[in-house]
């Protein structure tokens, strides 16, 4: 629950979406997940250097369907089954990467980031993986910091493997600064 305080300071309570369910994406949803994260990317906003990133580039719904098939595209759906929030992730060799993950904006903060976050832990533990990776914004409360606080590690330049790099390079090209960005890991492995 998160409870705002308005002008006239009467407290106002807003309650977050409930029977919320983790499941895989489906084939169908690809252009309501690309809408998902348009919408979720409106919380750089509240950040005046990172603002410019509200109107970025989304994954492709391509690419959605491409980790549906592929089975590791999962949604935080509503007590009717509408996608609320996505996790896309693809396994390489021993990890599991998230791609993106993305909360759309009107139900951000109310635990689903984390529940999918989670459920592509789990996943990548019961499939007998080593590790989860990604790549996220260092100083952004709710990428680095709120990684840490599930367990992942901030991997320093020696430590990045050769995908891990080539992958930092492409953001950098791409406008991701390298300054502003770090690659991160959890081992699940036992
Ligand atoms: C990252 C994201 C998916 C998290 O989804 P969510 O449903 O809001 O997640 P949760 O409600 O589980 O909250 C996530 C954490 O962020 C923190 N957080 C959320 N909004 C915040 C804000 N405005 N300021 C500070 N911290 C914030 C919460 O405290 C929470 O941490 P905690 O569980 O340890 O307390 C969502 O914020 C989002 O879509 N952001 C825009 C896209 C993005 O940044 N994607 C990740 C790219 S690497």
């Amino acid at each position: 629950m998160v409870t705002q305080l308005p002008l006239d300071g009467a407290p106002l309570v807003k309650n977050g979406p409930t029977g919320v369910t983790t499941r895989l994406a489906r084939d169908d949803e690809a252009e309501t997940l690309c809408q998902i994260e348009r919408s979720a990317a409106q919380a750089f906003r509240l950040i005046e250097a990172f603002s410019w990133l509200s109107v970025g580039d989304v994954q492709s719904a391509e690419t959605h369907r491409r980790l549906t098939a592929a089975g590791t595209n999962w949604v935080a759906a509503d007590d009717g089954d509408r996608p609320l929030g996505f996790l896309s992730a693809e396994i390489v060799g021993s990890d599991l990467h998230i791609c993106e993950v993305s909360v759309g904006h009107l139900h951000q903060g109310f635990g689903l980031g984390r529940r999918l976050i989670e459920h592509a832990i789990e996943y990548a533990a019961a499939r007998g993986l080593e590790a989860v990776t990604l790549t996220t914004f260092r100083t952004i409360p709710w990428n680095c910091p709120f990684y840490e606080r599930l367990g992942f590690r901030i991997l320093e330049d020696g430590e990045l493997s050769p995908r891990l790099l080539e992958l930092m390079d492409r953001e950098d090209a791409d406008g991701l600064s390298r300054d502003t960005r770090c690659a991160m890991r959890l081992d699940v492995g036992a």
